[in-house]
């Protein structure tokens, strides 16, 4: 924290930091940054930390820090204005919010990430990349099955069949779900089930656990199964889309994961060949 003013303090934000985060937001990616949409639910949201960093009474930065299952904290919407960068202060805040966590008793913080600026403020921090994720995308299509929806009682009994399939690994434990990556197992099948989140393929030898989708698509968070199984499972997610009346399906899926041949073969193009996003755990 040597480079840190030492002036800067960490306060909760109030609605009258709008104008000034809406300010700081400006430049951010050409101006379509999401925290001006978010700041009013984030604002009113007391079960997460949503902070102002000061400088002389003047809001310098933003972060948010946010349990989302157990034992787990979600860090997100860290922002310095561009008149502040490079004096360590996202550094010094995020040192703050982690410092915050671990006295609270969490066990891990996790985050996503595509700037490869915070990818290097991150790592230097002791996060360890746990996803590589990358975007396919399959158009709707009319006249199929949607896919089967297990109840939870199945979920449950589906992951011994699932924890060594092809690709598993590449997950390194987590869900990549952009708004809180939680582990990825038998527990995380059932919840899904609970919530009407998990679909499956034939004989439960493919499965896929939805997420909360950013537009209007079918949201997968992870893929688990094989071959002709998994196959006939991504065509019913473009009938479901379908019935839904949802433009696409968008499916995460990590670099390298073979079943990027599945999706292909399902009719899904791969959406952002140029950029990155990665999800990254710190256990604290
Ligand atoms: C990313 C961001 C928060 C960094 O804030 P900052 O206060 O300038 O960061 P710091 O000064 O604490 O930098 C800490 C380290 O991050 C890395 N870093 C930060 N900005 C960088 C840049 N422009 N180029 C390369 N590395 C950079 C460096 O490793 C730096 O250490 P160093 O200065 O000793 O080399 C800020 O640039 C920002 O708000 N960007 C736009 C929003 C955004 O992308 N937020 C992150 C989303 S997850």
């Amino acid at each position: 924290m040597a480079t840190t003013d030492q002036d800067l303090t960490l306060r909760p934000m109030r609605a009258a930091d709008r104008e000034r985060v809406l300010e700081i937001c400006r430049d951010v990616w050409d101006g379509r940054d999401y925290i001006p949409r978010v700041f009013d639910d984030w604002l009113a949201d007391a079960g997460a930390s949503f902070q102002a960093a000061e400088i002389d009474g003047v809001v310098v930065g933003i972060q948010r820090v946010r349990p989302y299952a157990p034992g787990l904290v979600w860090y997100e919407g860290l922002r310095v204005a561009s008149t502040h960068r490079r004096r360590g202060l996202a550094r010094a805040m995020f040192a703050s919010a982690i410092a915050e966590a671990k006295a609270q008793g969490f066990r891990e913080m996790r985050l996503a990430t595509g700037n490869p600026d915070a990818v290097r403020l991150f790592e230097a921090g002791g996060f360890s990349r746990l996803v590589d994720a990358r975007w396919w995308r399959g158009h709707r299509l009319e006249g199929g099955e949607p896919a089967r929806m297990p109840d939870p009682l199945e979920a449950g009994k589906l992951w011994p069949g699932m924890e060594n399939s092809p690709g598993i690994e590449l997950y390194h434990g987590v869900v990549p779900d952009f708004n809180g990556a939680r582990d990825l197992g038998a527990a995380e099948l059932k919840r899904l089930a609970t919530i009407g989140m998990l679909r499956a393929g034939p004989g439960g030898r493919a499965i896929v656990g939805l997420r909360e989708p950013w537009g209007q698509s079918l949201a997968v968070a992870f893929v688990a199964g094989r071959g002709g199984a998994l196959r006939e499972l991504l065509m019913s997610l473009r009938f479901e889309a379908d019935a839904d009346g949802l433009d696409h399906v968008t499916v995460t899926l990590p670099r390298d994961h073979p079943a990027a041949d599945d999706l292909a073969a399902s009719g899904y193009d791969l959406a952002n060949d140029e950029d990155s996003s990665y999800i990254y755990g710190l256990q604290l």
